[in-house]
C-alpha cells in the first residue's frame, strides 16, 4: 500500500518540525470543544498522557486542571512550542517507542492518520489508561491546501487519510464500545509567506509535485489577511471516541 503521500507526511516528525510554526499559529486561537468533552473527567488529583501532543494546545490548558500531564511528542519543532510547566513531563518519542507510566486518562488528538499499525497503538493507549481513553480524528477530508493542490494537480488519486468512522469500526472489532461525540469547527491554515506555504505543501503532497504549477495554484488558493496568507478550509467534522479500557488487553 502506498503510504507515500498525505498519510506518510503525517507520520514524519521532520514534516511536523517544519510545520510547527504554521500549525501553532493556525490552531492557537481555535476554540476547542475537545476540552469540553474531557471536562467531566478532569480533577486536580488525576494524571493524563497526551499522545502526539503537538504544540501543547490541549496539554497546556489541561495541566492547569490536573495533577500531572505527560506530553509525548516526537517532533522537536512541535515540542519547542510547549511551554515548560512544573506539572508536565515532555517525552521526546513516538508513542510506539515511549516508555511512560500509566495515567488516569490517555488522549490522542489528530495523530492516528499516519500510524501504520493502529491496533498496537490503541492497545498501548488502553494499557496506559486507568480510567478512560479519548481519540479524536476527522471524519471529513483533510482541510489543508496540500490536499486541495493534490486534487488540482494529480486528481483524486492515491490513498486518502484514515477517518474517524474507520477508527470506530476498529474499536468495535477490538471489543470496545466507545461513546462518541461529533465536533464541527472551521479550519483555517495560516502562513507568514508563500515560501512557508510552499514548503508545507511540498512536504505533505507526496509524488507528482510540480513546483511552478503548485505555486500558481497555491497563489490562487490563499488569501491575504493582514500580514498572513490564509487558506480557508471550511468546516471540518471530527469524531471523538472515548471509552473505559478493558482491565487487561
Ligand atoms: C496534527 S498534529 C496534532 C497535535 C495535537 N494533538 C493537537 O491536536 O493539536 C499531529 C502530531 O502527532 C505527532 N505524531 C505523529 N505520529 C506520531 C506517533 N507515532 N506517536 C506520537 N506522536 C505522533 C506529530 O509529530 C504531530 O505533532
Amino acid at each position: 500500500m502506498d503510504r507515500a503521500s498525505l498519510a506518510a507526511g503525517h507520520a514524519d516528525s521532520h514534516y511536523w518540525d517544519r510545520r510547527a510554526r504554521s500549525f501553532a499559529r493556525s490552531t492557537h486561537a481555535r476554540a476547542d470543544e475537545f476540552l469540553q468533552i474531557l471536562d467531566p473527567y478532569l480533577s486536580p488529583r488525576k494524571t493524563l498522557i497526551d499522545v502526539g501532543a503537538g504544540t501543547g494546545r490541549h496539554a497546556t490548558p489541561l495541566a492547569a486542571r490536573l495533577e500531572w500531564v505527560t506530553a509525548v511528542e516526537p517532533s522537536e519543532g512541535m515540542r519547542s512550542h510547549i511551554p515548560p510547566l512544573d506539572n508536565m513531563t515532555i517525552v521526546a518519542s513516538t508513542w510506539e517507542e515511549a516508555e511512560v507510566a500509566p495515567a488516569d486518562l490517555v488522549i490522542s488528538s489528530h495523530v492516528m492518520y499516519g500510524v501504520a499499525e493502529p491496533i498496537p497503538f490503541l492497545e498501548k493507549m488502553q494499557r496506559s489508561a486507568r480510567e478512560r481513553v479519548f481519540v479524536m480524528m476527522r471524519e471529513s477530508d483533510l482541510p489543508h491546501p496540500a490536499a486541495e493542490l493534490r486534487r488540482k494537480l494529480v486528481g483524486a488519486t492515491g490513498p486518502r487519510l484514515p477517518r474517524f468512522s474507520e477508527l470506530f469500526m476498529l474499536l468495535v472489532q477490538m471489543g470496545s464500545e466507545p461513546d462518541v461525540a461529533f465536533l464541527r469547527y472551521p479550519i483555517v491554515t495560516r502562513y507568514i509567506d508563500m515560501d512557508e506555504a510552499m514548503a508545507d505543501c511540498r512536504a505533505l503532497f507526496g509524488e507528482g509535485w510540480d513546483e511552478a504549477e503548485a505555486r500558481r495554484e497555491l497563489e490562487a488558493l490563499l488569501t491575504r489577511d493582514g500580514d498572513e496568507l490564509v487558506f480557508d478550509g471550511g468546516m471540518a467534522l471530527s469524531g471523538v471516541a472515548h471509552w473505559k479500557p478493558p482491565t487487561s488487553s
